[in-house]
């Protein structure tokens, strides 16, 4: 009985699996119509973030599930093109350079991504 409500929990908190994630690229994951979320991929390590830049507010895609990476490490927005690292969310470059994407906790289990 555990075993399956552990089971429907996890369920409903999977986002993904990684080979669907562009390797160096990105994909757009609807959580809910309130939290759409970018999920970015180099290699094995995975990172989620809101599809919202820090600037306006905004979604950080040019239409819906179409984003700018470079490197397998940067993400650019749509808008002014501030630039995030991957592996910290953080704008590096921009008009919002110092502020950072929102987070989202993930864990990978058997080739699939769950938020926590
Ligand atoms: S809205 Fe993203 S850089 Fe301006």
């Amino acid at each position: 009985m555990e075993q399956t409500s552990l089971s429907v929990d996890r369920d409903a908190r999977r986002l993904c699996r990684v080979d669907e994630i562009p390797d160096g690229g990105s994909l757009l994951v609807e959580i809910d119509a309130a939290t759409p979320c970018v999920v970015l991929r180099r290699g094995s390590e995975v990172w989620a973030y809101l599809n919202r830049c820090p600037h306006f507010s905004i979604p950080l895609d040019f239409e819906p599930g179409v984003f700018c990476t470079y490197d397998a490490s940067l993400l650019m927005c749509a808008h002014h093109s501030a630039m995030f690292r991957f592996e910290d969310g953080q704008c590096i470059d921009g008009p919002c350079a110092g502020a950072a994407l929102t987070a989202i906790e993930i864990e990978q289990v058997g080739g699939d991504v769950y938020r926590l």
